[in-house]
């Protein structure tokens, strides 16, 4: 049998609509970028970030449903992310499918952004989805690092989250985001340093590796001071930004890799999983498989960051469980995975 969900996204500076069926196979995925509006600001600038959604959500949704050679007809569910994210963002996918969920008499699933990217490993060719494989991953020692959030994450099972620890300061995006502003390589900021990176010698700065009081806590605005620092020290000297860009993403790896193994061999993970828009970096997918102990799990590049796909697939276990959310569902910035 083949069920239908509708995923919506719109939590941050993508106008994001996929077609998923059952899960994990993608019949459409859209995604209509904002991040050259944003460039000129460093960042993302929330209020053009919601007048954009507001422009693009529909024509997204159409043609979502278009590159899937689908109708509303075709669809058993709708689901959006409600959370976390920019509230004003958010609010307009929420209000979007509530529309459509409401017109079609169609369940609304909200979702959680994180959910979202962590079951991105469920898409296509990466975990079955199918009962009862599905099961022997666990338990997932899952590490989601994007531009909002850094944690590592414990998965005894399909929805079952322990936080074991969390950035105390910066996301590792954010890093990556503000380590290349003071480089001057635009945003974002993670693809710049990576490509930078490549060009230049990943030991020829000694940058610190933040010690944090909880074993896998994260920490790195240490590392972005200790760049800003050299930057300045260099001052008229031309800046070696490829050297320095290798330096700091290898700092950044350093520190997500050892954390993440710690965990795994305490909690005899069966799996390392990598979600978030950061587990699109070359490097840090390399050093991984090299140093963890078990096999280790990513979306290709273009899932990792945000996209609607990976909402439909992490809404489709909730849809399966008959959940659904009541029509006065709010946006919940500071939503939390566990
Ligand atoms: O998950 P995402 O698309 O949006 C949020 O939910 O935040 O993650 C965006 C973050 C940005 O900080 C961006 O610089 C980072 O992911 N990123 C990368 C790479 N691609 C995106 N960081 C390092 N290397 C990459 N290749
Ligand atoms: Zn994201």
């Amino acid at each position: 049998m083949s069920e239908l969900i509708l995923g919506i996204e719109t939590s941050c500076d993508e106008t994001a609509a996929a077609v998923i069926e059952n899960g994990c196979r993608i019949l459409s995925n859209v995604v209509a970028s904002q991040a050259e509006m944003h460039a000129k600001y460093g960042g993302v600038f929330p209020e053009v970030a919601s007048r954009e959604h507001v422009l693009k959500i529909i024509p997204v949704i159409h043609e979502a449903l278009g590159a899937a050679k689908v109708t509303w007809k075709d669809l058993s569910a709708i689901a959006v992310t409600h959370g976390p994210g920019l509230a004003g963002s958010l609010l307009v996918g929420v209000n979007a499918a509530k529309g459509i969920a409401l017109g079609q008499n169609l369940p609304l699933l909200g979702t959680n952004h994180l959910e979202g990217h962590i079951y991105a490993n469920w898409l296509d060719a990466g975990l079955p989805y199918i009962e009862p494989e599905m099961q022997d991953v666990f338990p997932i020692v899952a590490l989601v690092a994007s531009g909002g959030h850094s944690s590592l994450v414990l998965m005894r099972g399909h929805g079952e989250y322990v936080e074991l620890g969390h950035t105390i300061d910066d996301a590792a995006g954010e890093a990556f985001d503000k380590i290349a502003r003071l480089l001057k390589l635009g945003y974002p900021g993670g693809p710049a340093i990576q490509r930078a990176a490549e060009h230049g010698d990943a030991a020829a700065f000694k940058l610190p590796r933040a010690q944090t009081k909880r074993a896998y806590d994260f920490s790195f605005s240490g590392l972005k001071t200790a760049v800003l620092n050299l930057v300045k020290k260099l001052g008229d000297e031309e800046i070696p930004v490829n050297d320095i860009a290798a330096s700091a993403q290898a700092a950044i790896v350093d520190m997500l890799v050892e954390k993440t193994q710690l965990a795994v061999e305490e909690h005899d993970a069966k799996y390392v999983l990598l979600a978030g828009g950061v587990a699109a970096n070359k490097m840090l997918r390399e050093e991984m498989k090299t140093r963890a102990s078990r096999p280790v799990l990513f979306p290709p590049p273009k899932l990792c960051v945000d996209n609607a796909s990976m909402i439909a697939a992490a809404a489709w276990r909730h849809y399966r469980a008959g959940e659904k959310s009541a029509w006065d569902l709010d946006v919940v910035p500071n939503l939390k995975l566990a």
